[in-house]
Parts: C-alpha cells; sequence; structure tokens
C-alpha cells in the first residue's frame, strides 16, 4: 500500500559496542515471605500463571515462548484482555481506588515473581527478587490502585533472570483508568491503542536466539522489531483521533520514534500518565520500560493513506529506518475531537520541598572490572542497604544519577528505574566533552510530567525529586537494560518511619 520502502532487514543500534563475556554473579535467593495485606476484600481478584507455551509468530514453526495468562475470578469480567495470537500477557484493567488480588502461579521451570511496574505499591506486592517463588509455588498480591490514570505494566523479577524471562515473552500492561482522566473524553475504546515495542531475534525454527551472557555490555538487541507480539504490525485505522499508549518492552534498544511522512508526534502522557499539556517533538526517544501517550488525528488523512511509525537514530545520519508499524486509513469517521488545551493537574511536589536540595542522594553508575556492572561502586545484594539508601517515610528527595563514561568500553545509556514511585525530572546537565552525538537526542526525550524511568545518556546529569510515602520497606531501583540489571546494576533502597 505504502510507496515508501523501508528496509526490515535489520535494525541500526544506536551503540556501536561489540558485545562480550561477563562473569554472571552469583547469588543466593533469601526465601522471606512477607505477610499480605489480608482482609480488605478485592474489587478485582485475578489469577495469574506463567506458563511456557507456543504461539504462532512468524510463518512457519510456532515460536516456543514464556506467558502470563490470566483469567478474573471476581469483578468486572473485562478487566482481562488477552491479545489475540500474542506471546505477551493479557491487558490489566483496573480503576483508581479499587483493591486488587492476584493469585500468581509460577508454572515456570524455575524461581519468578511478579513485578507491578510504576504502581505504587506496598512492598509485600512490589516482586523483589527475594520473594521469587519457585517453580509449582503461588505467590499472593493484595493492593489499592493509588495511582493516576495511566499505562503501567507487570514483568517478571528474579534476580539473575529477569532479561531471560522477559525475553521469553513474559510482560503485560496495567492500564488505570480514573474519574478525571473520563472528564476529559479522550479517544477511547477501539480509538485508544496499547503498543508494545520490543525487539527479538528468531533462528532459522522460529525460536528466540537469546543469551544472557554474550548481551550482558551493551544488552540484546534484536533484528526484528515486533508490536504486540506481533512482526510487521499493520493496523486499520479510521479518519478519527487516536490515544496510542506506547511502552518500550525491549531489554536495551532506546528508540527513536518518528512518523514517516516527517509530521510531528503529540505526546500526550508519560510513565505516569497524562501531561499538563501536550507537547510536539519532531522524534520520540523512548527508553526500555518508558510509557508515552501519543495522539494522532487522522481527521485530515484520505483514505488509502498510510503512514508508518519509524525507528531512526539521529545521532547517526544517514542510517537506515526501521519500520516499527504501519497505520492504514481505511474508515470514514466523523468524529471530531479537540485535545483539550489542559490535559491533567499535575499536583508536583515542591523542589524547595526536599530534605537534601542542597546536597541530592548522589548515585554513580559504572562499569568494573571483569564487566560487573555498578551502582556507586556496588553490586546488587539481595537484602543489603547502604547508609546513602536509607531514606524516611513522607521524605522528598532529590536522587541525582551520573553516567560515569566508559573510556574503554564505549558509552553506554543507562534508563534507570525506581521501584514504588513516581518522580519529577528536574534537571539534566550534560558534559558534551562525552559522546556528542547523543546530545541530539535530548530533543526526543520528554521530561515533563511523572515518571518511573529515565534515560541517563553518558556523562549525563540528572536530578530527580521524590516522594517516600506511605509504605516502609525494601524497594529496588536499577537500570532497566535489563542485562545490566541481571549483571548486578541494581540496589535495594528502605524507607522508614
Ligand atoms: Cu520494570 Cu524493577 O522493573
Ligand atoms: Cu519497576
Ligand atoms: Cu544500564
Amino acid at each position: 500500500m505504502g510507496e515508501k520502502q523501508i528496509s526490515r532487514r535489520e535494525f541500526v543500534g544506536f551503540l556501536g559496542v561489540s558485545s562480550a563475556a561477563a562473569i554472571l554473579n552469583a547469588c543466593t535467593p533469601l526465601k522471606t515471605n512477607i505477610q499480605a495485606a489480608e482482609g480488605v476484600e478485592p474489587d478485582l481478584e485475578l489469577a495469574l500463571r506463567a506458563i511456557p507455551g507456543s504461539v504462532p509468530v512468524l510463518e512457519g514453526a510456532e515460536t516456543r515462548v514464556w506467558r502470563y495468562e490470566g483469567e478474573v475470578l471476581k469483578g468486572d469480567a473485562t478487566a482481562l484482555q488477552t491479545i489475540p495470537g500474542s506471546y505477551l500477557g493479557p491487558i490489566i484493567r483496573a480503576r483508581k481506588g479499587q483493591n486488587v488480588r492476584v493469585h500468581f502461579t509460577n508454572q515456570l521451570p524455575e524461581d519468578s515473581i511478579v513485578h507491578w511496574h510504576g504502581l505504587h505499591v506496598p512492598e509485600s506486592a512490589d516482586g523483589h527478587p527475594r520473594l521469587a517463588v519457585g517453580s509449582g509455588e503461588k505467590y499472593q498480591y493484595d493492593f489499592t490502585v493509588m495511582d493516576r490514570a495511566g499505562m503501567y505494566w507487570f514483568h517478571p523479577h528474579p534476580h539473575g533472570r529477569t532479561a531471560t524471562q522477559v525475553m521469553m515473552g513474559l510482560a503485560g500492561l496495567f492500564i488505570v483508568t480514573d474519574e478525571t482522566e473520563d472528564a476529559l473524553g479522550l479517544s477511547g475504546g477501539d480509538f485508544d491503542l496499547p503498543l508494545v515495542i520490543q525487539d527479538r531475534t528468531f533462528d532459522s525454527d522460529n525460536q528466540f536466539v537469546y543469551d544472557l551472557q554474550s548481551h550482558a555490555m551493551t544488552g540484546f538487541f534484536g533484528d526484528r522489531a515486533l508490536v504486540n507480539g506481533v512482526p510487521d504490525y499493520q493496523f486499520s485505522a479510521a479518519t478519527r483521533p487516536y490515544r496510542l499508549r506506547l511502552l518500550n518492552g525491549s531489554n536495551a534498544r532506546v528508540y527513536a520514534l518518528a512518523w514517516s511522512d516527517g509530521s510531528p508526534l503529540t505526546v500526550i502522557g508519560t510513565d505516569g500518565g497524562l501531561l499538563e499539556k501536550a507537547e510536539t517533538r519532531d522524534f520520540l526517544l523512548l527508553a526500555p520500560a518508558e510509557r508515552r501517550d501519543v495522539w494522532l488525528d487522522l481527521s485530515e488523512r484520505n483514505l488509502g493513506d498510510d503512514l508508518t511509525l519509524v525507528h531512526k537514530d539521529p545521532a547517526r545520519p544517514g542510517s537506515e529506518e526501521t519500520a516499527i508499524l504501519t497505520i492504514n486509513v481505511e474508515q470514514e469517521d466523523n468524529t471530531r475531537l479537540l485535545l483539550p488545551d489542559t490535559l491533567s493537574m499535575l499536583n508536583l511536589h515542591e523542589e524547595e520541598a526536599a530534605v537534601n536540595v542542597e546536597n541530592p542522594r548522589a548515585f554513580n553508575l559504572s562499569m568494573g572490572m571483569g564487566m560487573r556492572w555498578l551502582i556507586n561502586g556496588k553490586q546488587f545484594e539481595m537484602t543489603a542497604v547502604d547508609k546513602n539508601e536509607a531514606v524516611k517515610l513522607g521524605d522528598v528527595e532529590v536522587w541525582e544519577f551520573f553516567n560515569e563514561p566508559h573510556h574503554m568500553m564505549g558509552n553506554l545509556y543507562h534508563p534507570m528505574h525506581i521501584h514504588g514511585l513516581q518522580f519529577q525530572i528536574l534537571e539534566r546537565s550534560y558534559d558534551t566533552k562525552y559522546a556528542q552525538k547523543d546530545a541530539l537526542l535530548h530533543e526526543g526525550q520528554v521530561d515533563a510530567g511523572w515518571h518511573d524511568t529515565v534515560l541517563v545518556l553518558p556523562g549525563e546529569r540528572v536530578r530527580l525529586l521524590m516522594k517516600f510515602e506511605h509504605f516502609e520497606g525494601l524497594y529496588l531501583y536499577h537500570c532497566h537494560t535489563l542485562e545490566h540489571e541481571d549483571m548486578g546494576m541494581m540496589r535495594n533502597y528502605r524507607v522508614s518511619a
């Protein structure tokens, strides 16, 4: 249908670094069991299983995957939506304020645990790796949906195995709605499309090719783009506005997304829900685990038009474009919706309220000998909390991540993620001495609004503002390049009263 030919042959990664072997640091999982908050009657009760299976992804043999399968035990039957033909887990839809109970059963041949990425949940429901359960075992989650309307997600979190389990297919969306967002009347139903972007490499028998050790350095870069588990993703659209909810569910690849016809992208939301006002970008940078909501108004398009979302590295002019998905405008629809000038109230924290505004908590991201990924010189330890990692319940704090450039190994990106909360991005400072080409990437970033993951470029310092509310306990912060996480770039922080 399109006249434009875009190569799907090969993905051009951002990083020209070759991968090398690394030593997997051994860790002993501690099987502590935290009591779940019982006593509250759930509004929504789900069963969720992680199971091996197979799905038809490419022409020919089915691909062996690991996937989440769910069932509504109590509550609205439409709260779970299966994506037909996809290895991705069901989309869970919940209302703000609902009490959710999930009975997780691990039917994988190894330990696993589910983490609710971006949600503000008690320690017992956060899926810390020390809570991982063995094959055939169960774990019960109880939490109240406290977050703003937005697209959150869930994925496994057993230490050292997260990258592999996500690669095998384990991931799903958790979409929260609330009254404030409903009142806006944005495109909903079929015109609100969750889109999970991932990359994979297949062997000649259509099986995923993956080995953590060989991707320990740069992280994994697949040679095909999948959307919602489907290659060469297309959808048939109508001449009206759409809300596209993008998640980068890839292990390591950072996408720079643009519309093939050069029209700008209208961004209306980030990890933690709607922005205050829409922002436009010529291209949109999307790091692993990040979400962005994009408003796409097809009202002025003609039937027969098509539009492709491409990935193109702006830091490498002349590099190939990769098609991510194609929209075919095929149905007439006269629905006209104007995007409101004000989308939401962010209720941001005040920087002055931070207890350490003069002296931010500093986290240095680096690589040690033998390809060990480090935060402040340390690797993940299952339950250890440093002095610099103990925070007080109720405090507002400034945290600062610094991506220390590696002179020998090339410069790598670290999408840093903090569990259990949404933060604000206050400021980035950038040393152009390092990887000047990366400076171009800033134009694709959307730092306004609420975030739980922030991309830290080589030589960059990023200051964040956050508040530790409601829950005491042990939470994680880590690099969401899953290979870096599994190779130690993860630490605990503890919230205490
Ligand atoms: Cu999606 Cu600990 O992460
Ligand atoms: Cu998370
Ligand atoms: Cu990293």
